[in-house]
């Protein structure tokens, strides 16, 4: 089929290139000259695993294109995807300004018959409220229908998983529209489930909900084995080996961030204040998240009492490893804290440099390598578990840092390896190593 994405984010970069290596003919349209510059030359504008091959492959093959210009961009398009941004508003509601642009664009240079998609993430209604914009705007005899198709795929493994999902959701009032959609993303060979489109729309907000509230659950848990001395890692596999509670998501850290979590679940707490519904579940996993990213500055804090006048080192800065992305990044919050606190950072990410120094305080230094940040360093907060970083060896700490003290905010070490070394270690959960007498300098 003849299909035009509109917004090269994640999800519409992803979703175009995906459908175009299914063999459809995709033409994705931004805005950004520049981008979209780059995109033709086959080059990524995101940090995502497989992404770029498979754009220069379809590309060549002639099957992907990229443009800015919205009338060539729809006309031949049998079917527009809407994937462009619905960032937060300042009560946490959905922004719907980008998807309203569209909304006109279609209307100015479409004049068939169209199936609509809307991928972005959207609070119920909206799919009908962009019918309503349609019909009323567009050229008398056009027949507009419009799919919800949310998106679930995860930074870092999104090409993995579009081929991979556990379904796809498709929500129409017609159930040709439906089908259309359903055979679009038949190659996938994913389970297709259809619904109504405000069931559809309100699936997407569930599930995230639902897995940051996991999170937020886990983390609890841990806060209370590692005052109790029980080990959260034991209990997450015990409890993970119920098929009803499942073993994903049940990683204890330093909380959840990235583009989606943090902005669906405050969304989700604001669609159901708008209909008078206190969700009050949804709004203390939020809390709980918010508390945990400082989990690993009281630990600090509590063990060194002053940190004015030390030096950190901090490892790993996007939201989470495999992505350059530093949205909502729990880096962020504890390097401006650090900085508060009169300690001197020294930052390293494998990938998320340049992204980050454009939202870290310029007060970090950035460094290229994990031994540049723990030179001479006081403690340590491993913020990313990138596979880098989960690879150095604890020895390597000894080595570099004036005193060994390490702060891991997602367990990367097993506490068997860590007790071999002279070490103190803390982590989110887990009984902290404390090799006194090697460290010396331990209150
Ligand atoms: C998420 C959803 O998984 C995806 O379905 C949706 O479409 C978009 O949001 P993403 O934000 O890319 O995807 O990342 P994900 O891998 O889900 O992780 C989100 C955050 O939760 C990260 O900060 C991660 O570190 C954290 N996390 C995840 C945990 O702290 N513990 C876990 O067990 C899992």
């Amino acid at each position: 089929m003849n299909i035009s994405v509109v917004g090269t984010g994640y999800v519409g970069l992803v979703t175009g290139v995906a459908l175009s290596h299914i063999g459809h003919t995709v033409t994705c349209i931004d805005i950004d000259e520049m981008k979209v510059e780059k995109m033709r030359q086959g080059i990524s504008p995101i940090f995502e695993p497989g992404l770029e091959e498979l754009m220069v492959e379809n590309t060549e093959a002639g099957r992907l294109f990229f443009t800015t210009d919205h009338l060539k961009g729809f006309s031949k398009a049998e079917v527009v995807y809407i994937a462009v941004g619905t960032p937060e508003k300042e009560d946490g509601s959905a922004n719907l300004m980008y998807i309203e642009q569209v909304v006109k664009d279609i209307a100015a240079h479409v004049d068939h018959d169209l199936i609509v998609v809307v991928k972005s993430t959207v609070p119920v209604g909206t799919n009908h409220y962009v019918k309503e914009l349609l019909d009323d705007q567009v050229r008398e005899g056009v027949r507009i229908d419009v799919v919800s198709n949310p998106e679930f795929l995860r930074e870092g493994s999104s090409v993995y998983d579009t081929f991979n999902g556990d379904r796809i959701v498709i929500g129409a009032d017609h159930s040709e529209a439906a089908d259309v959609i359903e055979e679009i993303n038949k190659p996938f060979g994913v389970p297709v489930f259809k619904t109504d489109i405000k069931s559809a729309e309100m699936i997407k907000y569930a599930s995230n909900a639902f897995l940051a509230t996991k999170i937020s659950f886990i983390n609890e848990i841990a806060n209370i084995c590692g005052k109790l001395g029980a080990d959260v890692e034991s209990v997450a596999n015990g409890m993970g080996m119920d098929k009803r509670i499942g073993s994903m998501f049940l990683n204890a850290g330093i909380g959840y961030g990235g583009s989606c979590f943090p902005k669906d679940t405050k969304a989700l707490t604001q669609i159901a204040a708008n209909i008078d519904h206190d969700f009050e579940l949804l709004k203390s996993v939020i809390k709980v998240n918010n508390n945990q990213q400082a989990f690993m500055m009281n630990q600090a804090k509590e063990r060194f009492g002053e940190l004015a006048g030390k030096q950190a080192a901090v490892l790993g800065l996007a939201f989470k490893p495999n992505t350059d992305d530093m949205r909502e990044a729990a880096s962020i919050v504890l390097c401006e804290q650090l900085l508060n606190q009169g300690v001197a950072v020294k930052a390293y990410d494998p990938v998320a440099m340049d992204t980050a120094r454009k939202v870290i305080p310029e007060d970090v230094q950035f460094v290229s390598s994990p031994e540049e940040a723990l030179k001479e360093a006081d403690f340590v907060f491993i913020v990313t578990e990138w596979q880098e970083i989960q690879e150095i060896p604890l020895a390597s700490y000894i080595k570099w840092m004036k005193t060994p003290v390490l702060f891991d905010g997602r367990n990367c070490y097993a506490l068997k390896e860590v007790r071999k070394h002279s070490i103190e270690y803390h982590s989110i959960g887990r009984q902290p190593v404390l090799n006194y007498e090697a460290v010396g300098n331990v209150k």
